[in-house]
């Protein structure tokens, strides 16, 4: 979803990076090591931080990376995370399925989607966060036993995650049209926010990385 361009994002950003992680800096000294820190948590679109800032206060010995394309709305989360001090949260401004290939693999304990935009024409689904090809550049990102949490107002991108995930190695571990919201391993997004006060329903899927090969893994090139 656009958003409209704040003027002082980029240089927010660029004076913070305490909490900014450049795309350049993903495979240097820095972010290697804050991307083998452990357990790491990756969230993509990250949106304005409600989330990332809410599970990074409620888990302090956990570590959060928040990938955002959205330099105004990563600006907005960013200036979340220094209020409120956290030392435990890393925030990235660029286009996910630009960069993702960049991580090492099996660094990453679990990776949240909330609310990913739709892409409601078939003829886009590859920007989709949740395409066959990406989700095979997750499996290669996921630890063992490794989990994706997604929660989804749009019922028709769902579905397309849901059967995509059912034809890779992963496990369904859980599939709901009507979530509460009420798992303690959770914090509502402003989307969520927003959708539950209109009374739409949340649909969540968790699903783990499986344990089976990478051959029953058909857009896996890496062994697990
Ligand atoms: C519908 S909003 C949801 C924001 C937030 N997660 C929430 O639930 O309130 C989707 C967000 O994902 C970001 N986004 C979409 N595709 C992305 C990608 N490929 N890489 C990084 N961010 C992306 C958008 O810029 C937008 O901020």
């Amino acid at each position: 979803m656009r958003m409209k361009h704040k003027p002082w994002a980029e240089p927010y950003l660029a004076a913070h990076p305490d909490v900014v992680l450049t795309p350049s800096e993903i495979t240097s000294d820095r972010g290697k090591t804050f991307l083998h820190l452990t357990p790491l948590y990756l969230e993509i679109g990250t949106g304005k931080g409600d989330f990332i800032v809410g599970m990074a206060q409620k888990y302090p010995d956990a570590y959060f990376l928040g990938i955002e394309k959205s330099s105004t709305a990563l600006a907005i989360t960013a200036k979340k995370v220094v209020e409120a001090k956290l030392t435990n949260v890393m925030l990235l401004n660029d286009d996910a399925l630009l960069i993702l290939d960049l991580f090492p693999e099996q660094t990453i304990q679990a990776i949240f989607l909330n609310f990913s935009d739709p892409w409601p024409k078939k003829k886009h689904s590859k920007r989709r966060l949740t395409n066959e090809k990406v989700l095979g550049t997750y499996y290669r990102l996921l630890k063992k036993l490794g989990k994706i949490y997604l929660k989804a107002a749009n019922p028709g991108v769902f579905e397309f995650s849901y059967e995509n995930f059912s034809n890779m190695a992963y496990d369904i571990l859980e599939y709901t049209h009507d979530y509460d919201g009420l798992d303690a391993f959770d914090y509502p997004t402003e989307y969520e926010t927003k959708f539950r006060a209109q009374h739409i329903a949340i649909n969540r899927l968790i699903v783990q990385k499986g344990e089976h090969t990478h051959e029953t893994n058909p857009t896996s090139t890496e062994a697990v």
